[in-house]
């Protein structure tokens, strides 16, 4: 007799969408971004193991308007063992999460999309937009050829609606940051940074399509200025690994530069994938930054492209502030040893916090050594 497997792993079961108005879906050719896509972690919310027990073909269905994130949540499964106590109730769980207004009517929240498609405005104060080139489709359309935009919204709690469309988009923390937990909203030191698409309907109206945010958090920094620290920062997948983490980053770095109240950026415990991100960023601008770079290598700059800033792989052979074993090309302030004062008087111009400079020292050493 085969024995039926009643548990479900909560990673695949959880499929997430985000879904745009008819109109908006012709544009695009109805493909990638509407892609399903699931969670890297549900422990937050089913448990430390992942699993879900008590159903057979089990899908929790959830989508979000792709602008508004109004939700929609429709549990299914093929069948489901009937002893409710050990069924895990797995709307039950997943409520406790997310806001209370989700819909559970499909037609009702069709209509919602279509309707938050036309009304729904990004809240906050743009900060940055850029271009790029759109998707070519098998439905490309002339409209589809423009560039599609992208913008930058800078919001806190006291922006009208934030506080709710906060609470829609923070469950991306909980399912894609490992450790990522929710904040506390009574707090008001948090400030956000929220990336969307901008589309042009062909009725010249303009909709909004939610990519990722960074919640950041202000601190006292002596004597009276304060310090941001990035705290939490989600792409989520269907735009991944398409430089808009980068273009996020580098919205909030110019943020943070353009407030003579704000004295650096420093970064919560970042994960891997984020200090990579971070790095190739801090390089890129310093290696674009002529005045900086002429002093640090007295003239004879490596070439680099304009486009791509590899890392150097290893650090291994630079030490702290640069007194590395090779020699350094130029005969700038970059040393060796690196001039401390002069580090430390573009360190505070540029308001990068101190490690992330040391590094980014060494591995501008590392990229000049012969
Ligand atoms: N085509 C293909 N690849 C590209 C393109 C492009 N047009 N543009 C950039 N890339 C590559 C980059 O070179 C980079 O490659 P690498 O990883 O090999 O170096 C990679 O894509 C990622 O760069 P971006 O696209 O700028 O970053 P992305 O938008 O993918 O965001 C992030 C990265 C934030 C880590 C995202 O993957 C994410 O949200 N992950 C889950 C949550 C997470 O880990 N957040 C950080 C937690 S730490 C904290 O919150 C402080």
């Amino acid at each position: 007799m085969s024995t039926v497997d009643w548990t479900a792993d909560a990673n695949d079961a959880l499929t997430l969408s985000l879904v745009r108005a008819k109109e908006d879906k012709q544009v695009l050719g109805d493909e990638e971004t509407y892609e399903e896509f699931h969670p890297a972690f549900t422990y937050p919310i089913y448990g430390e193991d992942e699993k879900i027990y008590g159903y057979q073909d089990l899908v929790i269905d959830l989508r979000f308007a792709s602008g508004s994130l109004a939700q929609y949540l429709s549990v299914r499964y093929a069948e489901k063992l009937d002893a409710s106590t050990t069924v895990d109730n797995v709307e039950g769980i997943l409520k406790e999460f997310i806001p209370p207004d989700y819909d559970t009517d499909e037609e009702a929240f069709l209509s919602r999309v279509e309707e938050d498609a036309v009304s729904f405005r990004p809240i906050g104060k743009l900060i940055h937009s850029y271009t790029r080139p759109a998707p070519s489709t098998s439905e490309s359309t002339s409209a589809t050829s423009e560039a599609v935009e992208f913008e930058v919204y800078h919001a806190t709690w006291k922006d009208p609606g934030f506080r709710e469309y906060h609470r829609r988009m923070q469950l991306f923390i909980l399912l894609y940051i490992e450790a990522g937990s929710y904040i506390n909203e009574d707090d008001d030191a948090w400030e956000f940074s929220v990336l969307y698409e901008k589309r042009k309907r062909q009725s010249g109206t303009e909709t909004y399509h939610f990519i990722g945010y960074s919640s950041l958090y202000n601190f006292y920094c002596f004597p009276e200025k304060l310090r941001m620290r990035l705290s939490q920062f989600v792409i989520i997948p269907p735009y991944q690994r398409h430089g808009h983490g980068s273009e996020l980053y580098n919205a909030i770095y110019n943020y943070v530069l353009s407030r003579p109240s704000l004295s650096e950026l420093t970064v919560e415990d970042p994960a891997e994938a984020f200090e990579d991100l971070r790095d190739r960023n801090d390089l890129k601008m310093l290696l674009a930054n002529e005045q900086f770079m002429q002093e640090s290598f007295g003239g004879e700059v490596v070439s680099h492209s304009g486009g791509k800033v590899r890392k150097p792989k290893s650090r291994a052979r630079a030490t702290p502030m640069g007194a590395s074993s090779g020699t350094v090309k130029g005969k700038g302030k970059m040393g060796p040893p690196v001039d401390k004062a002069w580090a430390e008087k573009w360190r505070t111009q540029l308001k990068i916090a101190g490690r992330q400079f040391q590094r980014l020292v060494e591995m501008l050493i590392l990229m000049h050594l012969d």
